[in-house]
């Protein structure tokens, strides 16, 4: 039996950051109580499925109650076969608490991913983050004194801030015992500094890969540096294409079956997922979208996309025929064979929107 890899998405923020496109709500206890009892109605809808990774995600998971937190992890053991191989819940540096951290791992969670973002206090302000840098270390050294693994998010480029201040975050980062560290370029999702979108992206983004592999980070996909192996092996499902189910308002989900793949995702507000009204939009996906799928995703990571496997899954010729069709990129070096894959290179990193644009553009095509 296979197994699956679980969401669980949390929509509650303390406030919300000027610069963040996911949604979000203002948190309030009242709405927060339905909310999780409308995710035990779904989770019920897949009681007995095997699952080996769990993410809890957001928004902000750190924002519930303990009480409510311990409902959801309760049913989670109740309602699933659990294989664990990584348990993952995120976490705002103001809402870390000694009793949170408790209950987690009481519950076998063992990996934190803490939103830092930037690790001075005029950037934090900037970004419109509620929490200082003194309270992202103090963050950082409860965790880490509970034994937890830790990733840290943190966001470069960011528009009218010094790159220095990037640099000396990763800097501070990187002498505390961490094994983890998601680095995001500054994406414009919001409108916020949209006036800036011309800045000197290539080099941010060398020095932040130099940087992390001097201090033994290895980049294994796009925006995440592992130490001593240590890669999330749940979100490293959704670059290969591995099977997962979110659960939540605008969570997704994708079950690979014998000849086709699903995707869905639950559309609507909080309010109509707690009445139970929301949408499940559902989408089956053609076989020739799946291989350009995998192409897509898989080419995130640094080990690439293996052409053997492909063949395999989509028959030679169409492989044979997907290779003809992008000998452009190679020659412009945006692509590379490594190793029997097919693979990005540090230019194709940098201009991975383009690239993968070019890849559904033949599709399409
Ligand atoms: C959706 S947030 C959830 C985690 C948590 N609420 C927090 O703020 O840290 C996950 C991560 O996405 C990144 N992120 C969100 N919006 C971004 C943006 N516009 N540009 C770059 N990174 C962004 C941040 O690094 C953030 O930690
Ligand atoms: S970045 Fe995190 S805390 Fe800020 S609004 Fe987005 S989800 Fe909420």
């Amino acid at each position: 039996m296979k197994d699956y890899g679980l969401y669980f998405h949390i929509p509650f923020c303390k406030s919300k950051c000027r610069y963040c496109g996911f949604y979000s709500i203002l948190h309030n206890e009242e709405t927060e109580y339905a909310y999780i009892n409308a995710i035990l109605r779904e989770i019920k809808t897949y009681k007995g499925l095997s699952i080996d990774t769990i993410y809890i995600g957001g928004g902000t998971p750190s924002t519930l109650k303990l009480q409510n937190m311990k409902v959801l992890l309760e049913a989670i053991y109740e309602n699933f076969v659990i294989n664990l191989k990584e348990f993952t819940v995120e976490m705002n540096p103001e809402s870390v608490t000694e009793d949170m951290l408790k209950l987690l791992k009481d519950y076998g969670v063992d990996r934190i991913s803490l939103g830092i973002q930037s690790l001075f206090d005029h950037v934090l302000c900037l970004l419109g983050r509620v929490h200082s840098s003194f309270q992202a270390r103090r963050a950082i050294e409860m965790i880490l004194n509970y034994g937890l693994e830790l990733n840290s998010d943190i966001i470069y480029d960011i528009p009218t801030a010094n790159h220095d201040f990037t640099l000396n975050t990763l800097e501070i980062l990187t002498n505390y015992p961490i094994k983890h560290i998601s680095a995001y370029n500054y994406s414009f999702d919001t409108d916020f500094l949209s006036e800036y979108k011309n800045t000197d992206a290539e080099t941010f983004f060398n020095d932040v890969i130099d940087f992390l592999y001097s201090r033994g980070f290895l980049q294994y996909e796009i925006s995440n540096f592992a130490k001593n192996g240590k890669v999330s092996k749940h979100n490293t499902k959704y670059w290969k294409m591995q099977d997962y189910i979110g659960f939540g308002i605008s969570a997704h989900s994708m079950m690979n079956g014998e000849d086709a793949r699903i995707r869905w995702c639950n559309k609507g507000t909080v309010e109509e997922y707690i009445k139970g009204q929301y949408i499940i939009e559902k989408y089956e996906v053609p076989i020739a979208e799946c291989f350009i799928e995998d192409v897509v995703f898989g080419i995130r990571m640094v080990d690439g996309v293996n052409i053997e496997s492909l063949k395999s899954k989509y028959g030679s010729e169409v492989v044979e025929d997907f290779m003809k069709k992008i000998v452009f990129l190679k020659d412009e070096n945006f692509i590379c064979y490594e190793r029997g894959c097919l693979c990005l290179t540090r230019k194709g990193q940098l201009y991975l929107d383009s690239v993968q644009q070019y890849f559904w553009d033949l599709f399409y095509s």
